[in-house]
C-alpha cells in the first residue's frame, strides 16, 4: 500500500518523551512530568457542574460548525470584560481545541505551496501542519539577544511571504509581544496585504501586567485561543478563532465538511468557564509561585541562561554549557533522576540542540523536588 508523504512528519517531541514517561511510570518508576504543557488541575468546578447538568439532557447531538451561539456570545462577552473589546459573536468560531483551529485557518487561508514567516522557537505542531498541508514554513529565528521577540524590522528583511504567524506569551519562550511590537507586525502584514495569524493561547497566564490582544489594533488578523491552558481544560478538546469577516463563510464550510462540530458536551460545559474567575487566578497564583521557585533554584544547578517567561508556564533554558545534544540530555535526565522535560529540537530546528524546555504546570512541590534533584544531578 502507497503511504501519503503527508503523514511522514515529524513527531512531536513532547508527547513522545510524555510516552516514555509514562511507560517509567507504568513500570513503578517515579517521573516528575514536566515536558508537556497541561495544567495539573482539572476543568473548574463550575464546569464540571455544567457538564453534569448537559449530560442529563437531551442536546448532546451535533451543534452548529462555528460553535453554539451562548458559547459564542460567552466569548464575545469576554472579550468585552477582559480586554474591553467588543468584539461581534459572528466572528467567533469555535474549534476542536486551537489544534482545530490551526488546521482550519491554514486551509482557509493558504493554498498549496504558500510560504509562511513563523517565529523560532516555536510551538512544533506549527511547523508539522503546515508541512502536511504543503505550506512551506520560513522560519523567523527570535534569539536571546532580542528577549526572543520577533519585529517588524526582521520581518521587512525576510523575504516574500503569504503569512505571519506568532505567539504571545510564547511557547516555550514565555516571551511577550507589547502593542508596539504587535503594531509592528500588523503593519507589515497590512503593507504586504498577508494574512496574520496570532496564537492567544496562553493569554491568561502572565506575570507581569495583561498580555495584549492584536485585536486592540486591527480586525483584520485571525486570533487563536483556547480553553486548554488559562481555563485548565485540556482533554475537553475546545478552542476558538476571531476571524475578519471574509474568512467566516469559507472556515464554516471547511468547519462543516471535516468536523461537523466540535464536541458538544465540552462546549454546553465551556460557558460556565467564565464564572471560575477565582479559581483559575488560584491556578495562575500557583504558577506564579513555580516561576518565582524555578528562576531562583534552576541556576544553581547549571541552568542559569534562561528566556525571559513573561507568561505562559515554561522555562527556556541554554543548556549548551552542559550538552549539544538536548535529545540525548533529556532522555539522560528521565533515566537517571525521573524528571520529564522537552528538547530544544521541539522548537527549534536551528539552535533547539542546545536548549530544554521545562513546563512548571504541575505542583509547587513537584517544582521542589524536581530543582531539588536536578541540583543533585548536576553537583
Ligand atoms: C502555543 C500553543 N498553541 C496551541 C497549542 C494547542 O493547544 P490545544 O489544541 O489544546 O488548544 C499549544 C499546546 O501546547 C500551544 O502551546
Amino acid at each position: 500500500m502507497k503511504i501519503a508523504k503527508r503523514g511522514g512528519i515529524d513527531p512531536f517531541i513532547a508527547m513522545e518523551v510524555m510516552k516514555a514517561a509514562n511507560e517509567r511510570q507504568a513500570a513503578g518508576g517515579d517521573v516528575i512530568h514536566m515536558e508537556v504543557g497541561q495544567p495539573s488541575t482539572g476543568a473548574p468546578r463550575t464546569v464540571r457542574e455544567a457538564a453534569m447538568r448537559a449530560l442529563g439532557s437531551d442536546r448532546l447531538g451535533y451543534t452548529e460548525a462555528l460553535g453554539i451561539p451562548p458559547l459564542r456570545a460567552a466569548i464575545a462577552k469576554h472579550y468585552r470584560d477582559y480586554y474591553g473589546l467588543a468584539v461581534a459573536p459572528e466572528r467567533i468560531v469555535v474549534t476542536t481545541g486551537s489544534s482545530g483551529a490551526f488546521l482550519l485557518a491554514f486551509l482557509a487561508v493558504f493554498d498549496h505551496g504558500d510560504r509562511i514567516g513563523v517565529a523560532e522557537p516555536g510551538y512544533p505542531a506549527y511547523r508539522n501542519i503546515l508541512t502536511a498541508l504543503g505550506i512551506e514554513m520560513i522560519p523567523l529565528p527570535s534569539r536571546a539577544e532580542s528577549g526572543f521577540r520577533l519585529d517588524a524590522s526582521q520581518l521587512r528583511r525576510a523575504g516574500a511571504m503569504d503569512g505571519i504567524l506568532v505567539a504571545t506569551p510564547a511557547n516555550p519562550t514565555g516571551t511577550m509581544l507589547d502593542l508596539a511590537r504587535l503594531q509592528g507586525l500588523v503593519d507589515v502584514a497590512e503593507e504586504r496585504n498577508i494574512a496574520l495569524i496570532v496564537d492567544e493561547i496562553y493569554h491568561g497566564i502572565t506575570y507581569g501586567g495583561r498580555a495584549q490582544s492584536v485585536l486592540a489594533l486591527t480586525d483584520k488578523a485571525i486570533v487563536i485561543n483556547s480553553f486548554s491552558k488559562y481555563f485548565s481544560m485540556t482533554g475537553w478538546r475546545l478552542g476558538w478563532m476571531v476571524l475578519p469577516e471574509a474568512l467566516i463563510r469559507p472556515v464554516e464550510c471547511l468547519a462543516q465538511n471535516l468536523f461537523i462540530s466540535p464536541p458538544s458536551l465540552s462546549q454546553w460545559a465551556a460557558i460556565a468557564a467564565f464564572d471560575a474567575h477565582d479559581e483559575l487566578e488560584a491556578n495562575v497564583a500557583r504558577y506564579a509561585a513555580n516561576r518565582a521557585l524555578l528562576l531562583e533554584e534552576l541556576p544553581g544547578a547549571g541552568f542559569d541562561r534562561l528566556a525571559p517567561v513573561d507568561g505562559a508556564f515554561y522555562i527556556y533554558a541554554d543548556v549548551s554549557r552542559l550538552t549539544n545534544d538536548s535529545v540525548a540530555f533529556s532522555r539522560r535526565m528521565l533515566k537517571e533522576i525521573g524528571v520529564a522535560a522537552t528538547p530544544g529540537l521541539d522548537f527549534d530546528r536551528a539552535e533547539g540542540r542546545h536548549f530544554m524546555r521545562f513546563s512548571f504546570a504541575g505542583s509547587t512541590q513537584e517544582m521542589r523536588e524536581a530543582a531539588r534533584r536536578l541540583r543533585d544531578w548536576r553537583k
